[in-house]
């Protein structure tokens, strides 16, 4: 018998995609083979983002395309899960719009998908199971990875600091730490497999541990796993700039294996928006934070996110967060138009800031950022750089594409390269969002002196 078949789309950030790592691997126990065509699928999942509203509204769009393939397929089985739906209003507001979806759940309820999965076929209704809590953290699910190269590690799940912004701890739950036992396992496992790259996620990597009876936290656990872990590139995400501490700085600066390479949302370069955001830092303790950084890591690539536009942001505001780009000057910038997000507090406060105002605003500090990324990246030419390399580039199937320690993508020209290998590459070109290069002599060095051994 032919067997079923699974489409699984996935939005949002590398927690839903670790998340759909975990369905994967259920569809996976269940028999079930993916296909990237929903019009073949049998079931069609689609594990949401809330973050922006943009990312819903792609959802919405997504799910009223479905409804023509149901009528033509009524067999088929259509889910959706994930932080948008985790809020039960908006679930409520789906089916009634989308009846013909047959199963919602949540971000804390992924643990039972099968048993979901199996109550939904049998039901003539739409199924909403959403849980408001998220309880301990469930240990031993099954995992598909999407290659054998790079994987991503969960340390903790959920987010406490209530940004005014942002709905991340309304559908993610409450910060839960998970053991180093368990972590130190699962690395250990990929380290086997011959996994190179290990991305540590938590919403604030920096809080991890203060949760757990063992006296550990995230500097201890991260020096741990680059002594013990066996993987050649470790890096993690995100880092909160209030709960950075110089000791982090430090265990980066001394590890071997942890990536010169650290995101550092400062969101606003401006002390009153950062308050009226509850970040917990100024923009003195971040610029300290940051030469600290540097003092460790002289090389340490730092990205950034920031939002444009957050309610009352004035021109001297935003201007505070030019400025605070220029002293900086970060490899990379992720910038966000500020979207209102119903359920927080800032949703709430008086002086929104016009569409307009914020588009022009975007454009200013887009402007700047790209000419440092450009600088970062002219500043590597000449140099030669160890590169993992990814497989083929998405623009060019005939070049190979790899990222270097600091996170940057490097294009270049090589036969007998397969993805996974590590490789120097000598930087020949700079663009503002990525590098060419060429295989570098010492990678062939290294292989005359492996053919003269034999
Ligand atoms: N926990 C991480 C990531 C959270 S979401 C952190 O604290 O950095 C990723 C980014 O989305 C945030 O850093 C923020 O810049 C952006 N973001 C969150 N809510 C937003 C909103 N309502 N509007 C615009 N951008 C938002
Ligand atoms: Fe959202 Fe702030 Fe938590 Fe990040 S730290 S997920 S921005 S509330
Ligand atoms: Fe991530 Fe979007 Fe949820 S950014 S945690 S998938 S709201």
């Amino acid at each position: 018998m032919a067997k079923k078949k699974y489409s699984l789309t996935v939005f949002g950030c590398q927690m839903n995609e670790r998340d759909a790592e975990t369905l994967r691997g259920f569809l996976l126990e269940l028999d079930y083979e993916q296909t990237a065509e929903a019009e073949n699928a049998d079931l069609v999942i689609i594990n949401t983002c809330a973050v922006r509203q943009k990312a819903e509204e792609k959802v919405f769009g997504q799910i009223g395309r479905l409804g023509k393939l149901k009528k033509a397929r009524p067999e088929m089985m259509i889910a959706i899960c994930g932080c948008m739906v985790q809020q039960e209003a908006v679930a409520r507001k789906l089916v009634k719009k989308h009846p013909f979806i047959d199963l919602i759940f949540g971000t804390h309820n992924i643990s039972v998908f099968p048993a979901l999965l199996q109550r939904a076929s049998e039901s003539s209704e739409p199924l909403l199971d959403l849980w408001d809590e998220a309880g301990e953290v469930v240990e031993g699910l099954p995992v598909s990875r999407k290659d054998g190269i790079r994987a991503w590690v969960n340390i903790s799940y959920g987010c406490d600091n209530f940004c005014a912004y942002c709905i991340v701890p309304y559908v993610r739950g409450r910060e839960r730490s998970r053991h180093p036992a368990e972590i130190m396992a699962e690395i250990s496992n990929l380290a086997s497999l011959g996994y190179q790259e290990v991305t540590l996620l938590g919403q604030n990597v920096n809080s991890y541990g203060k949760d757990l009876v063992e006296q550990i936290d995230f500097s201890d656990l991260l020096q741990r796993i680059d002594r013990e872990g066996g993987i050649n590139r470790l890096r993690f995400m995100t880092s909160h700039p209030r709960d950075w501490h110089e000791k982090l700085a430090r265990v980066i600066g001394e590890g071997t294996n942890i990536c010169e390479h650290v995101h550092l949302p400062i969101q606003s370069g401006s002390n009153r928006i950062l308050a009226l955001m509850n970040r917990g830092y100024t923009r003195e303790h971040y610029l300290h934070q940051v030469e600290i950084l540097r003092r460790y890591v002289p090389n340490c690539a730092i990205t950034t996110d920031l939002i444009v536009g957050f309610p009352g942001e004035t021109e001297a505001d935003f201007l505070a967060t030019l400025d605070i780009v220029e002293q900086v000057s970060y490899d990379a910038a992720f910038t966000f138009l500020y979207s209102q997000r119903s359920g927080t507090p800032a949703a709430k406060m008086a002086a929104q800031i016009s569409s307009e105002v914020k588009k022009e605003r975007f454009q200013r500090l887009l402007e700047i950022q790209n000419r440092h990324s450009l600088r970062h990246n002219q500043l590597l030419i000449g140099k030669t750089v160890e590169v993992l390399v990814e497989g083929s580039s998405k623009t060019n199937p005939d070049v190979l594409s790899g990222r270097t320690r600091g996170g940057k993508t490097v294009n270049f020209a090589g036969e007998g390269v397969l993805a996974g290998d590590l490789l120097q590459v000598e930087i020949s070109e700079a663009k503002t969002w990525s590098l060419s290069g060429r295989i570098s002599v010492e990678n062939r060095n290294t292989n005359d002196q492996a053919v003269q051994g034999d």
